[in-house]
């Protein structure tokens, strides 16, 4: 099975699907959401087995998809259970649709093209009730999956693309830090940065402590630590949905010991943080990361070197050059 294809990937916010179809796209090819008389989210290819129109053009009639064109209409197990032009006729399991895994989880939906049961990235934080959750994006962003995290797991460009707020050209040197393979990605720690604002609620400038992990190709935790905040953890995981080779749909999912901020104060900050990152990300040629020749490194890019290398290891071919 290929690799991409056999995880679970975030394509929409759960609140966003409710009584229509939606439309989504996901590794380069388009897929329908609905809901089913229980109200459990389903998917499938968007493309009627009948005359190949949209689905997602259609309705949602008792739970059942209901195409636009002649009015078929498909259970939450894909079976077709009506064909408006012959009232009499039972369709054969032909006629069906093929149903694909989607799940609700971290406040999206997740949908998984090959393989059950859906193989969702690790956030331990989730359950942590000490931490305030909400979900920041989506963001649409003209630069493949790769790209996006590579960039959130490089630590070097803080003074420079986020200078005034996760950096100080005062501070660029990094100190040496650890990367060490797990059985999802890799963890790198013993990072550090000195940020003049580390969060929305800082006043002066800290070292901070980074842990990040990558917990499936396109997704990633950040961990920080600041020195002020004793026993606990603020924790960001960044989703990315491949949506093309060359473009993503971006969410960060916040675990924050934060609760005084308003969400919108939160967004806000995390939304100038990002708006930072993506003129950068969206300018780099190539779009696809480059997984041998084309770019030169140093020792400082030790994470994304792991990255690459893990991208090559599980034969991922989306939003790369090989
Ligand atoms: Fe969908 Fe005919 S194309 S019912
Ligand atoms: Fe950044």
């Amino acid at each position: 099975m290929n690799c991409e294809r056999g995880c679970a990937h975030p394509v929409a916010d759960a609140d966003a699907l409710a009584g229509a179809p939606l439309a989504v796209r996901l590794l380069g090819e388009d897929w329908v959401l609905w809901r089913d008389e229980a109200g459990a989210p389903r998917a499938a290819p968007d493309r009627c087995p009948h005359r190949g129109a949209r689905l997602s053009l259609g309705r949602v009639c008792d739970g059942m998809l209901e195409c636009a064109y002649h009015g078929w209409r498909f259970d939450g197990e894909g079976r077709c259970t009506r064909i408006p032009a012959l009232p009499g006729f039972t369709p054969p399991a032909s006629h069906g649709l093929h149903r694909v895994a989607l799940v609700e989880a971290h406040g999206l939906l997740w949908l998984q093209p090959d393989g059950a049961p859906p193989c969702l990235p690790a956030f331990e934080a989730e359950h942590d009730a000490r931490l305030r959750k909400l979900n920041v994006g989506p963001y649409d962003v003209a630069a493949s999956a790769p790209r996006v995290v590579e960039n959130f797991l490089d630590l070097a460009h803080f003074g420079f693309v986020h200078e005034g707020w996760l950096g100080d050209r005062a501070h660029v040197e990094l100190a040496d830090y650890r990367v060490e393979p797990t059985p999802t990605g890799f963890v790198a720690s013993g990072c550090r940065a000195w940020q003049p604002q580390s969060n929305r609620l800082s006043s002066e400038g800290s070292w901070v402590d980074y842990r990040y992990e990558l917990t499936s190709p396109y997704t990633a935790v950040l961990t920080k630590l600041p020195e002020q905040q004793g026993g606990y953890r603020d924790e960001i995981a960044l989703f990315v949905c491949p949506v093309d080779e060359e473009a993503s749909r971006v969410w960060f999912r916040m675990a924050l010991t934060d609760f005084d901020s308003s969400d919108e104060q939160i967004r806000a900050f995390q939304h100038t943080i990002f708006t930072q990152d993506q003129p950068v990300l969206e300018s780099q040629r190539p779009k696809r990361l480059p997984l041998a020749g084309g770019e030169v490194h140093c020792a400082a890019d030790r994470s994304s070197a792991a990255y690459r290398r893990f991208l090559r290891e599980r034969d991922i071919s989306f939003g790369v050059l090989p």
